[in-house]
């Protein structure tokens, strides 16, 4: 329902991150994905009709950022993806009018947490509150996607799926379905600080894949191999098993170019520290890492340990109680 804000009527919209458990770079090649919804790194928007201008900030964490959607060219930029996202929306709604957006950020852009899939899901539903229009979770998905594919070239959809998802998701070729998860665990996640650009990191993985076909043969079906153990291990609540494949995972993404001293440094300082195991979290080349723990002080304990080699934030989500 929208609303009045100093008199103008706006809408209002929120959307979330995303930390992908296992299948990052691989789902883009075909292989399914896990991820679990990251509620409490979420983005807000307003929608306004009218605005003028150039967008002010960028994307950034504790800092708002704003757009005027309806009037000039898109800058070619990747932060220009949630705009984009509702430059289509006001396309297909046959909207002939400016729209501001203003979005207020929890989450770092650029840390392989999903920050611009929930912007442009928390843009595109404050647009839709604005003028009233009700969006199914498809058409909704479809919109965000527009903007994941202008801001990283080839998007899997499995950020876009994640940012409007309210559990834990099994993603595969663009389809979403919740995933059982029966484990009373905590997930560590660990920001290095260093910025992680999506799109020259797939771009590197695809390059990668297409000089050794047999080599990206073997790695693909080894992770979905990986990648189906660990969707029994989530259901059967082995967290010790499920911390191994994690470990093999990163394996995998350390032979596919996108780990870094810095992420296997975190992972050390994870598992030194107690966690089943750990890996890199999104994109990689900087960015997070996640560790699978025990809930309580065993995750405390992680979070602390990750902070002394080097995290500069980190983030504590429990495996259970989201609905899946
Ligand atoms: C980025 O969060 C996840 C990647 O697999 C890209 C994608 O799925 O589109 C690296």
């Amino acid at each position: 329902m929208n609303s009045h804000r100093a008199g103008v009527v706006c809408g209002t919209g929120r959307a979330h991150g995303k930390a992908i458990l296992l299948g990052e770079h691989t789902v883009v090649h075909g292989t399914p994905a896990i991820a679990f919804p990251l509620p409490t790194l979420a983005v807000h928007a307003v929608a306004q009709p009218g605005g003028s201008g150039a967008s002010t900030g960028v994307p950034q964490a504790g800092r708002q950022f704003r757009f005027v959607a309806g009037a000039d060219r898109v800058p070619d930029d990747p932060s220009s993806g949630p705009r984009v996202a509702v430059e289509e929306a006001l396309r297909r709604w046959e909207i002939r009018e400016r729209v501001e957006v203003v979005l207020d950020c929890d989450l770092p852009p650029a840390r392989g947490l999903g920050s611009s899939a929930a912007c442009a899901g928390a843009a595109v539903r404050a647009v839709a509150d604005l003028y009233d229009r009700t969006v199914g979770t498809a058409a909704l998905y479809e919109l965000v996607q527009c903007g994941e594919q202008f801001a990283h070239g080839r998007a899997s959809g499995v950020d876009a799926s994640t940012a409007l998802a309210t559990g834990p998701i099994w993603f595969h070729a663009g389809t979403a379905r919740p995933l059982a998860v029966g484990l009373d665990a905590a997930l560590v996640i660990a920001d290095t600080g260093a910025a992680s650009a999506t799109q020259p990191a797939v771009a590197a993985v695809r390059e990668q894949l297409a000089r050794d076909p047999q080599g990206a043969q073997r790695i693909l079906h080894h992770a979905e191999e990986l990648i189906e153990s660990a969707a029994a291990d989530l259901a059967a609540g082995l967290a010790a098993p499920l911390g191994r494949t994690l470990l093999e995972f990163q394996d995998l993404l350390r032979e596919l170019g996108v780990s870094t001293p810095e992420i296997d440094a975190l992972v050390t300082a994870a598992l030194h520290a107690g966690a089943y195991g750990a890996k890199l979290t999104g994109a990689g080349r900087g960015g997070c890492v996640l560790a699978l723990t025990e809930p309580g002080s065993a995750a405390a304990r992680v979070s602390a340990a990750l902070r002394r080699a080097g995290a500069v934030q980190t983030w504590i989500v429990p495996t259970h109680g989201m609905p899946s």
